[in-house]
């Protein structure tokens, strides 16, 4: 299935394709063949269309992490050869949100000036969402810009960090401050390489879904809440199925607003407490997914508490984070970490945070509060 991310504006056109598939890499080998002897299948023609008008032509600087290379380095290698790409270089990066780092960014900087990588040639992000922020930020900085495509590896990655254009790096002082909007060419999402995927991973990403059914689709949270157990068992059609939801969703919130300047705000549902959490963390032992659930079932209840929404729908979000594996209570750290540490988010200015509030589920309103009511919400909560 293709879904199309419709960025076209009067001054410059960042539209670009997302193609989901099962099969996508290992369909490819001997294709080109294949296809030379009239016997080629619907996913060749379907990604080599999609290439073709990424644009993709010249030299290709693959990035990604020794997991992922270790399991499918061959197969990307592989794939871009089948589509005509020459293989400059594989980068292969630590495991690890460490790596989103200023370090790891100077050194690929290294290895584009060495491999003379020109604006017509381009990146492939290949991996989970570090290695797809960090690749896609170098890519919006070197030459000021060559293009790039995302082949995303883990869940998270599917259904939002690969689609949207968000890119960056983290600061010792907090997460993704600094990165810049840059649209990939591309996206090509093989749901088979979620098959040697984490279970605890695949559950991280599963929260992203959570996140999309709760404030913005009924139906899709009506899905999750009936097949939650097929899904983190790794059930390919319910997978592609929640994938799609997710990217149709995404890209429809990025064509309305893509530089986050009003409704896409609505995909920080859960994420003003849950990038706390992460940061009192230290970004170790918590995983982004299962922090946002700890933030989303917290702005329910905030939610409630504003009477915005009943019961029924805290018990809802609730019922289905801890259904599907992913923890639900806010750690204990005090009212004044958890707000020094949100002091620190992109979505604070004059000692107000705004929130994205939950009013029933499938529908969402944004709410700027105090500092001080936060603090007393806290203390009531923890
Ligand atoms: P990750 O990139 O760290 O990947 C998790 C682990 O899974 C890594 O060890 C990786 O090597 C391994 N892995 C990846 N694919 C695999 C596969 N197919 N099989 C086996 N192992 C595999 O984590 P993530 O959850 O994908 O991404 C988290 C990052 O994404 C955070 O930095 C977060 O801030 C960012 N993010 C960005 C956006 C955005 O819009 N840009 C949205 C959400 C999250
Ligand atoms: N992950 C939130 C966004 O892309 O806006």
């Amino acid at each position: 299935m293709k879904i199309r991310v419709d960025l076209n504006l009067s001054s410059c056109d960042n539209s670009y394709d997302i193609l989901i598939e099962s099969g996508i890499l290992k369909n490819c080998i001997n294709a080109a063949e294949r296809r030379r002897n009239g016997n080629c299948s619907f996913e060749y023609e379907e990604t080599a269309g999609i290439l073709k008008s990424a644009g993709l032509k010249g030299r290709t600087f693959i990035i990604t992490s020794e997991t992922v290379n270790g399991l499918y380095g061959k197969d990307i290698s592989a794939f871009l050869k089948e589509y005509g790409v020459k293989e400059e270089a594989i980068f292969v990066l630590p495991d690890g949100e460490k790596t989103k780092s200023l370090e790891y960014l100077s050194r690929i900087y290294d290895r584009l000036i060495e491999k003379k990588l020109e604006r017509s040639d381009f990146i492939v992000a290949f991996g989970g969402g570090v290695i797809g922020d960090l690749a896609g930020f170098a890519a919006a900085t070197y030459l000021r810009g060559i293009k790039f495509i995302q082949v995303p590896t883990t869940l998270l990655a599917d259904v939002d960090s690969s689609v949207g254009g968000k890119t960056g790096i983290d600061h010792h002082a907090g997460k993704n401050l600094i990165g810049a909007f840059y649209q990939p060419k591309a996206v090509i999402i093989d749901v088979d390489l979620l098959k040697t995927l984490d279970k605890r991973e695949l559950i991280n990403g599963f929260a992203e879904v959570i996140k999309y059914g709760a404030v913005l689709d009924a139906e899709l949270f009506a899905y999750l809440e009936t097949n939650y157990e097929k899904i983190i068992s790794f059930d390919k059609d319910s997978l592609i199925h929640i994938i799609q939801k997710s990217c149709s969703i995404k890209a429809a919130i990025v064509k309305e607003d893509e530089k986050e300047e009003g409704v896409r705000s609505v995909l920080n549902f859960g994420h003003s407490l849950g990038h706390a959490v992460e940061a009192l963390y230290n970004y170790e032992g918590i995983k982004h997914g299962e922090a946002i659930s700890i933030g989303m079932i917290f702005a329910a209840k905030l939610s409630k508490k504003l009477g915005l929404c009943f019961e029924d729908t805290v018990s809802k979000v609730k019922n289905l984070i801890k259904n599907s594996g992913l923890p639900a209570d806010i750690p204990k750290f005090s009212p004044e970490q958890y707000l020094n540490a949100m002091k620190l988010d992109k979505k604070v200015n004059e000692r107000q945070i705004k929130f994205v509030l939950i009013k029933e589920i499938g529908k969402f309103e944004f709410k700027k509060l105090d500092f001080d009511f936060i603090h007393d919400f806290l203390n009531e909560t923890i």
